[in-house]
């Protein structure tokens, strides 16, 4: 990562980065319904916003990541991780002890980025993204069906993570045994 990297939480008011939230969330009318009320993360390199995540709390004790996005030039170098990282220990000392996120069954980066960081499989929602969206939604040629629910119990100590090769997905293609 750059050290030119740094991860604020910006005060209320704080001009959005809108490129990167409609980037997390396509809606524009949804952001607005939570944006204001939620924490704002942003990653700036040379003063320019390449990341973003809007923490929602929900009562005085959970929270959720309702917004995650970090530019397409600078994915894949530890910006999101960061992120969720100054997230949570910000959140610490607030007083949130449980963190919640949702993402799709086909979402596998943020699957993964989610469980590098200490979530949790939680629950998921069968069929909810087919009744939110009339055309499917593919990724890695897995149709997004259901929602899946990840959290974070922030109070407990981090669970050693083992790496096993580079975590990286690798297209179908690519991986003539599956
Ligand atoms: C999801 C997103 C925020 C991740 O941010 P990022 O800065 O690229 O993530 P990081 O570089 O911190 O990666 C952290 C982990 O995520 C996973 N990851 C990220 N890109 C990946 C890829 N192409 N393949 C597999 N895993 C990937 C890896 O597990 C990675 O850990 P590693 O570095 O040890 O391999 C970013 O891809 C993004 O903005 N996507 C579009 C917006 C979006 O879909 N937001 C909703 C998220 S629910």
């Amino acid at each position: 990562m750059s050290t030119e990297l740094r991860i604020e939480l910006v005060p209320p008011h704080h001009p959005l980065p809108w490129r990167l939230l409609l980037m997390a969330d396509p809606s524009r009318t949804a952001i607005k319904k939570y944006i204001d009320r939620s924490l704002l993360y942003l990653a700036f390199e040379y003063d320019m916003p390449i990341g973003a995540l809007a923490l929602l709390p929900q009562d005085e004790t959970q929270a959720e990541i309702v917004n995650l996005a970090v530019d397409p030039d600078r994915q894949g170098q530890g910006v999101g991780q960061a992120l969720i990282r100054t997230a949570i220990a910000d959140a610490r000392t607030r007083g949130i002890r449980e963190i919640h996120v949702a993402t799709g069954n086909s979402s596998l980066e943020a699957l993964a980025l989610y469980q590098k960081t200490g979530f949790r499989l939680a629950r998921i929602e069968p069929d909810y993204f087919p009744a939110q969206y009339p055309e499917p939604i593919y990724e890695h040629g897995i149709w997004c069906r259901d929602r899946v629910w990840l959290v974070n119990h922030i109070d407990e100590p981090d669970q050693p993570i083992k790496p096993t090769g580079s975590g990286r997905i690798s297209p179908v293609s690519d991986n003539p045994g599956f």
